[in-house]
């Protein structure tokens, strides 16, 4: 994604419609991923580019903002697991700046809005934006009694139990507090921390964490409160909600009183009058970034009075009285000394850029993401030229990397006067370099574009799609196999004695078993001992029952996440249920087919691609010897069961004009209905508004129960 996009001044309005479309739907998706599974698949940077090219198309044509415009939204909606709670003040956003001209306009915006106040008059105060999660702790009466994460900024998830495994965090406060005391500011898990306990998780043979502030959001949302206490996490308190009294008049006496009542604060926080000074704040807490234990993104400032910050106020998302002053995204040069083509579960050939090591912001890098081949040629996903000149990356070239927290570094461009001029386009192989199969690039049915990925055409004959898909199936949200890591996976895969092999995932429940009639022991061999080996199969014995979404998802089935998963085993309740569905649906046509579209959140592609492994004979045939090792259980129907709609079938068609459309299924959701995108015999509850058509006739037709709005209200009511 390139940075701001410069079209937006010669944009039609019909593009920019199209192109706001387009944002909503890109920047709700990389919400879900940051907010709702902590792991996103882009750079802070290109994130905060879409909200700017969304914000610039927003100014020129205001009338086409979108009912769901991401600026109007706080972050993605709440998951599942923990119970909802609202906040008594909503829990805000700031807004982002980038550059030093852009504070000087935040300060000049600030002294504008109040008018008439002498030039360096107003104080603000800058800290470091730490990057974590940010945490609404509410204390009555002194005591702690409810944690909250932000949410979708109105409404959070409930992790108080987790949080009290918090030392940093006091479970009381001393006497002579507010009455109400909702004390906010961010949980992380420092640096340090996290380093050590990767390489627990390496010496154990798991998963290493990507970056700390995934792993501590990872930390708190598990349902087991001793696992987050296993994790040091960590807390600097920096703002509030409710509060019955307030013990300070500005932003920096609160914080002051914060570290008084016992909560860590921030020691770089400064009171600063000047613009200039403001800047060298930032540029000095810049230097120390990488000294610190912590991953801070940036420095924010603040209106230091609270009189004036109450007169500036809000707007739809964020404070008028702040912004947060964000680092630019750590770059480097350095040469590309090979390209790599690594070979995924799936058959993506994915090419890697093998680098001189370099460092970029305190961290030495070796590899870079090339995508595709599109992508090294520089063409974008949408045809267009990617990087500045759009020039493509041959081996020997001095490139511009680029680490911007969290995500793989890439590389942004490519130092033309530096190539050599010997130096030939790169080309892409035509056959997968393990197995030697063709490689394709498939054609889009609808579009007739190819797709940008190339795929090896061998399938399970290919080496390197077989060990990535049992490295998938014992992965951390699948199997979760403890010491069956990547590395013993290779090992298996490779072993040529019968006793020890494993080549499909049914291989790993028959091991002990093998072991057992066998000489060849695996506790005789190099990097198992006895101990392990006992430890391994009783990891493997444990998941023998398994919940049903964790058994899909483990199929590997292409586009099926986590989160489809889930939807899945929700919608068909059982692995039988299941299979025979899809089986079924295997005309693309036809009541199943039609049910399995219906699931909300499952579309064509998605569909089809079950479909299609349930043709396989091969699967169905590795599917069965599994089934005879572990039992997939039953998927747990959602909350309550008291509820008159817990069970049964919903769909809502429309307009809705008390709620949005999301807010209805969320709350039918939460009361354990299934919300369904179209009328079937299956259907239990048709819930329509005004403009219903189609559905609402179907409903009629079968003889459905249907409501209108405040029917529907009054009934989940009893709930
Ligand atoms: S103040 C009304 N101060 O940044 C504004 N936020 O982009 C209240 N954050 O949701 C937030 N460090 O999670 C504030 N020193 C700091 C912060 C900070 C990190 C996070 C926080 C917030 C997000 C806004």
């Amino acid at each position: 994604m390139s940075a701001e996009n410069p079209n937006v001044d010669i944009m039609t309005m019909e593009e920019a419609a199209a192109e706001l479309a387009r944002l909503a739907r890109e920047i709700a998706h990389h919400d879900a991923l940051y907010h709702g599974k902590d792991a996103p698949e882009i750079s802070d940077a290109d994130y905060d580019a879409l909200k700017r090219l969304n914000d610039a198309i927003e100014t020129r044509f205001p009338e086409l903002v979108r009912e769901d415009s991401p600026s109007r939204r706080v972050g993605a909606a709440p998951s599942v697991t923990f119970s909802p709670v609202v906040h008594a003040r909503p829990m805000l956003s700031l807004d982002n700046t980038f550059s030093d001209e852009d504070v000087s306009d935040f300060v000049a915006s600030v002294y504008r809005f109040l008018g008439h106040l002498p030039d360096d008059s107003i104080a603000f105060t800058a800290e470091p934006k730490i990057d974590g999660l940010s945490m609404s702790l509410r204390y009555e009466n002194g005591r702690l009694v409810s944690a909250a994460t932000r949410g979708d900024g109105t409404t959070g998830e409930n992790v108080t139990a987790n949080v009290r495994t918090i030392a940093e965090i006091p479970d009381r406060l001393p006497t002579g507090v507010p009455e109400v005391v909702e004390v906010r500011g961010e949980i992380y898990m420092a640096k340090s921390d996290f380093l050590a306990l990767n390489r627990q998780m390496e010496a154990e043979g798991k998963q290493t964490y990507v970056n700390p502030r995934n792993t501590a959001a990872g930390s708190l949302r598990q349902l087991d409160a001793k696992v987050t206490a296993s994790r040091k996490l960590r807390f600097f308190a920096y703002a509030w909600g409710e509060m019955s009294a307030m013990p300070s008049d500005t932003q920096f006496g609160m914080v002051q009183k914060f570290r008084e009542w016992g909560f860590p604060v921030n020691p770089l926080m400064k009171r600063l009058h000047s613009v200039a000074d403001i800047l060298a704040h930032y540029h000095e807490i810049g230097l120390e970034r990488p000294e610190l234990d912590y991953d801070i993104d940036g420095v924010v400032y603040k209106v230091d009075r609270l009189d004036l910050q109450q007169r500036l106020g809000f707007r739809s998302r964020s404070p008028r009285w702040a912004t947060a002053h964000k680092f630019p995204a750590e770059q480097a040069f350095t040469t590309v000394e090979a390209i790599d083509i690594q070979v995924g579960r799936t058959g993506a050939l994915t090419p890697v850029a093998r680098l001189t090591p370099v460092t970029v912001g305190g961290v030495v890098v070796t590899n870079a993401t090339l995508h595709n081949a599109d992508y090294i040629e520089g063409i974008g996903n949408s045809g267009e030229r990617i990087r500045p000149e759009g020039h493509d990356i041959r081996i020997g070239d001095t490139v511009v990397v680029q680490r911007a927290g969290d995500v793989i570094p890439q590389v942004l461009d490519v130092v033309l006067e530096k190539r050599a001029e010997d130096a030939a386009a790169y080309e892409f192989p035509k056959k997968c370099p393990v197995c030697g199969s063709h490689a394709v690039r498939e054609r889009n049915e609808k579009t007739g574009k190819l797709d940008s990925v190339t795929r090896c055409t061998g399938g399970f004959v290919c080496r390197a799609q077989a060990t990535e898909h049992l490295k998938h199936f014992v992965s951390r949200n699948a199997f979760d196999i403890e010491g069956l890591g990547s590395k013993q996976i290779d090992f298996f895969f490779e072993s040529e004695d019968p006793a020890l092999q494993i080549r499909t995932a049914p291989d790993i429940f028959t091991l002990k078993a093998r072991q057992e009639s066998s000489l060849a022991k695996l506790e005789n061999i190099d990097g198992f001992g006895k101990v392990s080996v006992r430890k391994l199969f009783e990891a493997i014995d444990k998941r023998r029952d398994i919940a049903l979404h964790r058994f899909i998802y483990a199929l590997g089935i292409r586009h099926v996440g986590e989160t489809t998963a889930k939807l899945l085993a929700r919608s068909y309740g059982t692995y039988d249920a299941f299979a025979v569905a899809m089986k079924e649906a295997a005309p693309l046509a036809g009541e199943a087919w039609n049910e399995l579209n219906a699931v909300e959140g499952i579309g064509e592609i998605v569909a089809r691609s079950i479909v299609e492994f349930y043709k396989e004979p091969r699967n169905i045939e590795v599917v069965d010897r599994l089934l005879g090792e572990v039992r997939p259980e039953a998927a747990e129907q959602p909350m309550t069961t008291a509820s008159p709609v817990a069970g049964k079938t919903v769909v809502f068609t429309g307009s809705l004009e008390k709620m949005t459309r999301d807010e209805a299924k969320a709350g039918a959701e939460r009361l354990g209905a299934k919300v369904s995108g179209s009328v079937s015999k299956k259907t239990d509850i048709v819930v329509a508004g005004p403009g219903a058509g189609s559905k609402l006739d179907k409903a009629r037709e079968f003889d459905i129960r249907i409501m209108d709005e405040d029917e529907w209200l009054a009934f989940i009511a009893e709930a």
